[in-house]
C-alpha cells in the first residue's frame, strides 16, 4: 500500500491508534497533520516521524470548538497542499448511568466525538471531492453492545456511524466514507476509562475470544488499508477490528 505525495490528516493523532495511524501513513509515503488537542504529544509524534525519514507537521486544536476544527482543516490543506485522507480518530470516553447523567456530561461527549467530527468532515467535504479522497471514522463496538454507563459514549459513535454513511451516499462517487469499531485495545483512553462492573465484565470477556487486548497498531492497520486504493471499491463500510468482541 503506497500513499506517496497523499495528503492525510488524522485527528487523535498524539496518542493510541490515532499516532499508529499517522506513523504507518508517513511510512508509506504520505504527507501527514497530526492534529490533537495535546500539542506536546502531536509533537512527539511527529518527531518519531520526521526521525524515521517522513514527513509531518503537528496542529493543537480542540474538537469542541468549531472555529478549531475548520482551522484544523484549512491548515491541512494549506501545509499539504490538498487532502486525500482524513482520519477521525480523536475522541473521548467517559462513563455515566443515563439516570444520573448531567447534561453537562451528554453534551461535552457529543460536542467532542460527533459534532467536532461533523464540523471536520463538512469542511474537509470540498476538497476531498476534489481528489477522489476517503474518510475513515474510528467509532467503536460499543455503538452496538450495551455496557451500562456507556450510553453517551455509545450514542456518539453510532452517531457518527450514521452520519458517515449518510455523507458517503451524498458524495458518491468522489468520497469514500467507511468506520471502523476497535475493541478493547490497549491505550491512555483504556487505562482512563473508570472500571464499573459492567466495564470490568465485558473486558474480563477479551480473554474468550482473541485472548488478549489489541494493540493500537492492529487497528491502524485497518485504518490506513481502509483509506488506501486497495480498498477502493469498499464504501459505507463498518469494520469490527476487535479480535472477535462482538461475538460474545
Ligand atoms: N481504546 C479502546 O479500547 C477503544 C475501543 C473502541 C474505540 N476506541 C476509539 O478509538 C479512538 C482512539 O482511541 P485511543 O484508544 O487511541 O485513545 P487515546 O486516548 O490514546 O487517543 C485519543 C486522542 O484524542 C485526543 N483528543 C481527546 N479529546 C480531544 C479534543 N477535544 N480535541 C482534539 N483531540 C482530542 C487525545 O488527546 C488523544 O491523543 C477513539 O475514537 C476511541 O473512542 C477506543
Amino acid at each position: 500500500m503506497s500513499f506517496e505525495g497523499k495528503a492525510v490528516i488524522v485527528t487523535g493523532g498524539g496518542s493510541g491508534m490515532g499516532k499508529a495511524s499517522a506513523l504507518s501513513f508517513a511510512e508509506r509515503g504520505a504527507n501527514v497533520l497530526v492534529a490533537d488537542i495535546s500539542g506536546d504529544s502531536a509533537e512527539k509524534t511527529v518527531e518519531e516521524i520526521t526521525a524515521a525519514g517522513g514527513k509531518a507537521y503537528a496542529h493543537t486544536f480542540d474538537l469542541r470548538d468549531r472555529d478549531q476544527v475548520v482551522g484544523m482543516i484549512a491548515a491541512g490543506v494549506e501545509q499539504l497542499g490538498g487532502l486525500d485522507v482524513l482520519a477521525n480518530v480523536g475522541a473521548i470516553s467517559a462513563n455515566q448511568s443515563v439516570e444520573e447523567m448531567t447534561l453537562e456530561f451528554w453534551e461535552n461527549m457529543q460536542t467532542t466525538n460527533l459534532r467536532g467530527n461533523m464540523l471536520g468532515m463538512q469542511a474537509a467535504i470540498p476538497h476531498l471531492r476534489e481528489r477522489n479522497g476517503s474518510i475513515v471514522n474510528v467509532a467503536s463496538g460499543a455503538a452496538f453492545y450495551a455496557v451500562p454507563g456507556l450510553a453517551a459514549y455509545s450514542a456518539s459513535k453510532a452517531g457518527l456511524i450514521a452520519m458517515g454513511r449518510v455523507l458517503a451516499q451524498e458524495n458518491a462517487p468522489y468520497i469514500r466514507v467507511n468506520a471502523v469499531l476497535p475493541g478493547p485495545t490497549k491505550s491512555a483512553m483504556s487505562d482512563g476509562v473508570k472500571s464499573t462492573a459492567a466495564v470490568a465484565a465485558k473486558r474480563a470477556a477479551v480473554g474468550q475470544t482473541i485472548g488478549r487486548w489489541l494493540d493500537p497498531s492492529e487497528i491502524a492497520d485497518v485504518v490506513v488499508w481502509v483509506s488506501s486504493d486497495a480498498a477502493r471499491a469498499v464504501n459505507g463500510a463498518l469494520f469490527r477490528v476487535d479480535g472477535g468482541h462482538h461475538m460474545l
